[in-house]
């Protein structure tokens, strides 16, 4: 038994922190192999290998939680199983069986549990599993050979202020994903994609960049890392769009909403509709959900304010913390939604 550790759990960044193990699964001649563990934090990778040229990459991001009771609760494990499947064929990768997807996470949890933040402290266990193309090759091709890891690493908040409200930025010329490209899927290079707007907007000062549909510029598709939806009286309204990743905790966000008795609507939405939201939140799993206070259309010089008094709005409020409650076990599980292990 591996002593206790002692970080400041409270004040964690969302940052890489080592942990004990992370697990492995290579696929090979058709096939995936046993599950392995190991500690070590490197992978050996030819040169020539379609992830390093072609972009042969896709990830996830899922969390686990210490509850009030002591167990470990990981939150819709099927969902980004099924998401990173999604992805693997649409980059025509090798899908990994959902049974293998859980059986990696429950064991890279199990074994990394004296690195999942205690009740309380607001932190949680970041899982980062990923896949990559392993064939040397040089012509355009998807690989025969693969590697799924999963890492864990304990974290804090996604965006350092917290549930405060933030500004976000609308750079025109800059897309994260085309109209009927990758955005769906959460492939490594929509996030390449994303870094110049989004270096622009953290020397800005904005938490996140958000995005217009490709196409017309017309609409809002979603932020850098996270989903986008408003709160408009008694509806919750999230962009319908091919080029945004379907966001798990939007997707949950939406059945709370419904459970509270809001109507969702989840279609196009119009930039210009900003000016009559009452409010407006970024969400995901490493945001959560996260309040927007302004967007600003920089190329047009626009500003739409949503929080008025710099405040989260009390829909949103109530929203995030149901999913927290949901989450750490405070809440019942009503639409299993949570793997428990004991
Ligand atoms: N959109 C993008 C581009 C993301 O990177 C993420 C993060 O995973 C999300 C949305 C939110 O998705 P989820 O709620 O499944 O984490
Ligand atoms: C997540 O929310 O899990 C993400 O993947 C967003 C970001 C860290 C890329």
């Amino acid at each position: 038994m591996e002593e206790n550790i002692n970080l400041d759990w409270s004040n964690l960044p969302f940052g890489y922190i080592k942990t004990d193990y992370n697990v492995r699964c290579t696929y090979k001649d058709g096939a995936w192999g046993e599950v392995e563990v190991t500690d070590s934090e490197y992978i050996n990778i030819h040169m020539a290998a379609t992830c390093l040229h072609y972009g042969q990459e896709i990830f996830e991001g899922l969390k686990a939680f210490k509850g009030k009771d002591g167990k470990i609760r990981i939150f819709r494990l099927e969902e980004n199983a099924k998401r990173i499947q999604r992805s693997a064929n649409g980059i025509k990768m090798a899908p990994l069986p959902v049974e293998k997807f859980r059986e990696m996470v429950e064991k890279v949890v199990k074994l990394n549990e004296r690195f999942i933040p205690p009740y309380g402290s607001g932190s949680s266990l970041y899982i980062r599993p990923l896949e990559i193309g392993m064939t040397a090759q040089v012509g355009v091709k998807p690989a025969v050979d693969y590697l799924f890891i999963i890492f864990v690493t304990p974290v804090g908040p996604y965006f350092k202020e917290g549930f405060k409200p933030t500004k976000v930025a609308i750079y025109r010329e800059f897309d994260r994903a085309a109209p009927c490209g990758t955005g769906r899927w959460k492939v490594g290079g929509n996030y390449a994609a994303s870094l110049t707007a989004g270096e622009l907007a953290h020397k800005g000062g904005y938490s996140a960049v958000l995005y217009l549909d490709p196409k017309e510029k017309k609409y809002i598709d979603e932020c850098g890392p996270a989903n986008f939806f408003a709160i408009k009286g008694n509806k919750y309204i999230t962009p319908k769009s091919n080029s945004i990743l379907p966001s798990i905790t939007n997707m949950s966000l939406q059945q709370i909403a419904k459970d509270m008795g809001l109507e969702v609507e989840c279609r196009p939405m119009l930039l210009e509709e900003l000016a009559e939201v009452d409010e407006a939140a970024e969400c995901g799993t490493a945001a959560v959900a996260a309040p927007i206070s302004e967007v600003d259309d920089i190329d047009e010089k626009k500003t739409y304010v949503i929080s008025k008094d710099g405040n989260p709005g009390p829909v949103t409020t109530k929203l995030y913390n149901h999913l927290r409650a949901i989450q750490l076990g405070d809440e019942p599980d009503t639409h299993g939604w949570v793997t428990v292990l004991d």
